[in-house]
């Protein structure tokens, strides 16, 4: 059974101290679950104070962004080489990142590429806009950019990976319906399994991502094949997002009782 992660991307939200803060109020409300993982991703300046600070029981850090060249005359940029001490996981090809930075496929398949060599893993996001998905592009989309982004990977290290479903037009609006989710997440892993192989398909974990909140939760938990949760805004208030991953260790903990799943 694969383990549930539910991811928190704070943004360029919180400074340091305010990321300590907050971090410190989730630790009060979450407890140690050995059947979910929970991951925060603060800002690149908040690495570093947290990963002192954080009960590894509890979290992992990710990392929102990072280049793909391990170190050079790259201003203002930072190494996954850099960060390999600090996180676990790597958030990678964000909409954010594609739309506002001009991030390409190309950018992306490198970005993936350098977070496999340094040993993080990624967290590719794919996701398409509105328009395409008016358009009845949306198969399309994940199509070209999954073929991409995996291009330079192993079978075995695409079910290392965590593909997270974005679509943009949900990002901070309004979440996906469960059964457009259920026909991202299947199309996901019928791509990894014909174009890789059926163990990593099998494998790879596949979140949801886009305007999820304690209100829509139960709903997203029960589409089958997801495994978790990439979770903007409403990881920025520790009740919500302490509220979210009980809720999801209360869902994992009656699948696992009733034979589910395994
Ligand atoms: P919201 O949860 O704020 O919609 O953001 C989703 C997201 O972009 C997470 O990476």
């Amino acid at each position: 059974m694969r383990k549930l992660l539910i991811v928190g991307n704070w943004k360029m939200h919180l400074n340091a101290s305010q990321a300590s803060l907050l971090l410190h109020r989730l630790s009060e409300r979450i407890k140690i679950h050995h059947d979910i993982e929970v991951v925060l991703a603060p800002s690149m300046l908040a690495l570093q104070p947290l990963s002192t600070q954080i009960d590894r029981r509890k979290f992992r850090l990710a990392s929102q962004n990072a280049y793909f060249h391990d170190e050079g005359a790259f201003t203002g940029e930072v190494s996954f080489t850099m960060l390999r001490e600090l996180v676990h996981y790597g958030i990678i090809g964000h909409s954010e990142r594609r739309h506002i930075f001009d991030e390409d496929l190309n950018m992306v398949r490198d970005k993936v590429a350098a977070a496999i060599r340094n040993e993080i893993t990624p967290i590719l996001c794919v996701g398409e806009t509105k328009h395409e998905r008016d358009e009845g592009e949306t198969k399309q989309v994940l199509h070209d950019q999954l073929m991409t982004a995996l291009s330079n990977l192993t079978a075995h290290e695409v079910g290392k990976t965590v593909i997270a479903y974005e679509p943009v037009w949900a990002i901070g609006q309004v979440a996906a319906k469960p059964d457009q989710v259920e026909a991202a997440v299947t199309y996901i892993r019928r791509y990894i399994g014909d174009v890789f192989n059926e163990l990593a398909a099998k494998k790879v974990r596949v979140l949801y991502g886009g305007d999820v909140a304690p209100e829509v939760i139960h709903g997203l938990l029960a589409v089958p094949g997801i495994d978790g949760f990439l979770i903007g805004h409403s990881s920025l208030n520790y009740e919500s997002f302490a509220g979210i991953v009980e809720a999801a260790h209360r869902w994992q903990r009656n699948r696992r009782s009733s034979g589910e799943g395994e």
